[in-house]
């Protein structure tokens, strides 16, 4: 009855959204138009109609064939912008954005040109819409090591503007481990470190993601029930896991949301966030990510919308100061 309002309405932060999943159909179709570049769909309903996915890699290749209709700085922030007002009327008051500058500089796109539309946009945001927004910077992990730290390189003159380092892409066969120098390189740098680890991969990628790459947070998280020891110490170090409940549905990590573990992570006692992660591709944004979940999972109520409410403050990267204004 009142739940769906509630969630709607309460305020909450956003941690896990790839702003190059965020770009719309629509937006694709304008951007390609005015970059003059041809698509590979004679229309949005027909691109839109190719969003059917059956596993990470499936989605990947479209993610990544859609942001190639990126090129000006005005085009970042058109994306940036359209997720922020997205962001503002689900009552986000804070949004930690992902972005993958290599899907940029690879196709000779420079890295200033990509952090300063979204830079741009977030200044915005805080200022036009009192929504507060920082960037973490993501390596691609199917890439080498030393692409990495090339990526780093790159961005380290444009240091303030990006408070931490990701790791996304194809998890499966590109461990943790690969890249324990660039992130003991960024912790060095004083930035927050955060990873995707199990979503697809392993427990095992959970545990060493916390031990060899010293993440913070982890990206979605969802197959530690697989391990018992591993829930017991995320839930004891209240490590934050970002949730992602469409996508894991749309990516066939589970089956339905009927499926989904969220409530059975929140029972365990770990710090569970509910998060978009690519919402123009996964059929919806954050508000969407919560009623999806509690229509479908019995376990969820109003204590559970509040305390997820609560994580996702508490799990964020803003100063202590400024969270007890939330929490
Ligand atoms: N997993 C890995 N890489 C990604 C994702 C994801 O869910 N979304 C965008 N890049
Ligand atoms: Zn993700």
């Amino acid at each position: 009855r009142e739940l769906p309002s509630i969630l709607n309405r309460m305020p909450k932060a956003e941690l896990h959204i790839h702003i190059e999943g965020s770009l719309e159909p629509e937006l694709i179709f304008e951007m390609a138009q005015r970059n003059g570049i041809k698509l590979d769909y004679p229309s949005i309903e027909e691109l839109r109609a190719a969003y059917a996915f059956t596993d990470l890699q499936s989605f990947l290749d479209i993610y990544y064939a859609g942001a190639g209709v990126l090129q000006t700085e005005e085009d970042f922030f058109d994306m940036a912008w359209s997720y922020l007002n997205r962001a503002k009327a689900d009552h986000v008051l804070h949004a930690e954005i992902f972005f993958d500058p290599q899907t940029h500089t690879s196709r000779g796109i420079p890295f200033a040109t990509v952090i300063g539309g979204l830079d741009r946009a977030v200044r915005r945001g805080r200022e036009e819409l009192g929504v507060s927004a920082s960037l973490i910077l993501c390596f691609l992990r199917h890439l080498s090591e030393e692409e990495a730290f090339a990526a780093l390189e790159e961005a380290l003159p444009y240091r303030d503007r990006f408070i931490g380092v990701g790791l996304d892409s194809g998890e499966r066969g590109n461990p943790p481990e690969k890249f324990a120098r660039v992130f003991a390189r960024c912790r060095e740098l004083g930035l927050h470190l955060v990873a995707h680890a199990g979503e697809e991969g392993p427990a095992d990628y959970i545990r060493d993601a916390l031990d060899i790459l010293k993440a913070e947070r982890i990206d979605h998280g969802v197959r530690c029930l697989e391990d018992a020891d591993l829930v017991a110490r995320l839930a004891r170090e209240r490590v934050p896991l970002t949730v992602c409940p469409l996508s894991n549905v749309k990516l066939a990590v589970f089956h339905e949301m009927h499926d989904h573990n969220l409530g059975r992570l929140l029972q365990a006692g770990i710090a569970a966030t509910v998060n978009s992660d690519d919402p123009a591709y996964f059929g919806g944004y954050l508000n969407d990510n919560y009623a999806a979940t509690f229509a479908a999972l019995p376990e969820l109520g109003a204590r559970e919308a509040y305390q997820l409410a609560r994580n996702s403050f508490e799990a964020s990267f803003v100063a202590e100061e400024e969270k007890k204004g939330w929490v």
